[in-house]
This record gives C-alpha cells, structure tokens and sequence, in this order.
C-alpha cells in the first residue's frame, strides 16, 4: 500500500536529496505533486530547481507546481550564502524539460485535498510553511484530507541556525508555522534537534560519488558545496543533511525516536520571533500537539540514502 504524499520545498541541496529520495521509493511513496515555495533561494529558482530534480531522477510523472513568492507577513529571508546563487551549486545543471504546471501550487493543494479521502494525503514540508498556511487560510475544508503533515524545522535544545532562537525554514514565515500549529491536525516536526546529528561527512559523501550514476555525482557535488558553510560555522566534520529525515522517516520510521510534545511558535516581533517553543519537560501542563523527533540512527539514514539514490539514473 503506497501512501500519498504532497512535498512542498524550497530546492536548496538538502532538499533536493529529500526529493530525489522520494522518487526513488515509488513501492512506498506516491508522490502526488511537487510544490515549490520561496525560502532558500527566491520562488523562480525554487520552482526551476524541483523541475530540474524531477529531470535528473527520471520521475518525469510527478507535476511541479509554484507556490508563494514571499511569506504571509515578513518580508521574504533567502540563503544564498548557504546554497548558493542557485540555489542547487555543486553541480551544473542543465536547464529543465519538466514544464511547471499553470495552476497556482496553492490552488493545487486545496483541490487535491477537497477531492482526497479523509485524512488521504501526508504532506511533507522542507521549506517555510507559507503554501500549506494559505491553503488553510483560504479553503479550511481541505484539512479534511491531510493525514499528516511531516516538517522539517525549528530547534530546541539546538537553539537556532538563523537567529540565535529561530531556525530558518520557521524563521522565513513564522505566521505560516503558527497557523499550522495551531491547526490541530496530526504534526510531526523533524527539528535542528534531530538533523545537527545527520552529518554529512566526507565518507558518507564519497559513498555517494561512488554510486556510479549520474544522481550520485549531483548528490556529491550538491553536498560538498553545501558543506562548506555549515563544516566553517560548527565546525563539525560536514553539514547537517536537514531534509531528508522527512521522507527518511515514512520510509523508515525505526530510524528516528522523539515524543509528543506541546509547541508554540513565537509570532511577536523581537530577539525570538520564529522560535518554535517547545514544553519539553511538559511545566505547563498543556495538551502535547506535536511528535517532535529528537534521535536518530545516522548510520542507518545515510544507509537508506545510499541505497535509494542507488536506483535512480
Ligand atoms: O534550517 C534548515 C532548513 O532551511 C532546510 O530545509 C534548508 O533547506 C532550509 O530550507
Ligand atoms: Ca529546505
């Protein structure tokens, strides 16, 4: 039985393993549709960037949609100096053959989800949650057909990536995140928490190169350039590999290990605006609305990457 999915993301190299990931797990994963939305880079390269991806893994049959070209509120945070002009440096990239679908890619998520079966589609974010918001905004009724929404962002114990208390994908649009927080549906949050222990180590990189595709050398090359920024600021030996722990975590949820926990999203201007807080130790007595994931199995998550890019072209 394959489970539905909706992936909406910001390419950006981590999410562009996160992608690739996906489409190489059709026995598991129906990938509905792609949706870019603005983070990493702006939305015009972040919609080319997923159509590039659908390119380079052969998956040609999943739709690309644009999202939102700015957050609901704040003005629009990119991270070039993370990712690059591009957004995906560290390969050369042809331009895309995959046209991007005319439908706004918020009008796409409430129609796929007004005609899903109840509680139908997981939705997977990897970017700032403006487009799911506005979903919701716009058509309540179509959080009837979302079973769960998998996230990757914010921190706790990690603090933050992009303020001191704010990690960027919360950070871009922090309105967003609070009324998918606030929405009661089922959440799962894969946070700095869990990502800062996913390294991606120069071994785990050259076992990519070794893949002898072309999708291990993108991988590779996407990965030692984003490695630069992040190895220079922790001074850890690679990045944190954020995004793939989503569809890590469908396709292998033994890898990963957290509780359910109550989180709020600090929406007022100020040192802490985008801070996903949360009741860790469960001092106020609220109802939990969220399984943060705060373990995981590195090895075992580098092993599913390998063997899953393995597959593709
Ligand atoms: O903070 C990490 C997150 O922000 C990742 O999703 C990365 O791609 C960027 O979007
Ligand atoms: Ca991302």
């Amino acid at each position: 039985m394959t489970r539905p999915i909706i992936i909406d993301t910001d390419p950006g190299q981590d999410d562009a393993l996160a992608i690739l990931l996906a489409l190489a797990s059709p026995e598991e994963l129906d990938v509905r549709a792609i949706v870019a939305v603005a983070g990493n880079v702006p939305l015009p390269l972040t919609q080319k960037n997923a159509r590039r991806l659908v390119d380079l893994s052969g998956r040609t049959d999943v739709p690309v949609y644009a999202g939102c070209p700015r957050p609901m509120v704040c003005p629009l945070r990119t991270a070039e100096n993370v990712h690059g002009r591009s957004g995906l440096d560290g390969h050369d990239w042809p331009e895309p053959a995959t046209p991007l679908q005319a439908q706004h890619g918020v009008d796409y998520l409430i129609e796929a989800l007004m005609a899903a079966d109840e509680g139908g589609i997981t939705l997977c974010t990897l970017g700032p949650l403006t487009n799911i918001a506005m979903a919701l905004v716009k058509e309540p009724r179509c959080a009837r057909g979302i079973g769960e929404i998998v996230m990757m962002g914010g921190g706790f114990f990690e603090g933050g990536n992009t303020t001191p208390a704010a990690e960027f994908n919360i950070l871009v649009d922090p309105h967003a995140a609070h009324v998918v927080f606030a929405s009661g549906l089922k959440l799962t949050l894969l946070p700095l928490d869990v990502t800062h222990q996913a390294l991606a180590t120069p071994a785990r990189i050259a076992r990519f190169a070794a893949l002898g595709n072309k999708t291990g050398k993108a991988c590779a090359g996407m990965l030692s350039f984003f490695n630069r920024h992040d190895v220079e600021k922790y001074g850890e030996d690679g990045a944190p590999l954020h995004d793939p722990c989503v569809i890590a975590s469908l396709l292998q949820p033994d890898l990963f290990a957290g509780k359910m926990v109550p989180v709020q999203i600090d929406i007022a201007p100020g040192l802490t605006l985008g801070m996903t807080v949360m009741d860790w130790w469960g001092v106020t007595g609220e109802a939990a609305n969220c399984m943060v994931m705060n373990r995981i199995n590195a090895d075992g998550y580098f092993d599913l990457l390998a063997k899953r890019l393995a597959r593709l072209p």
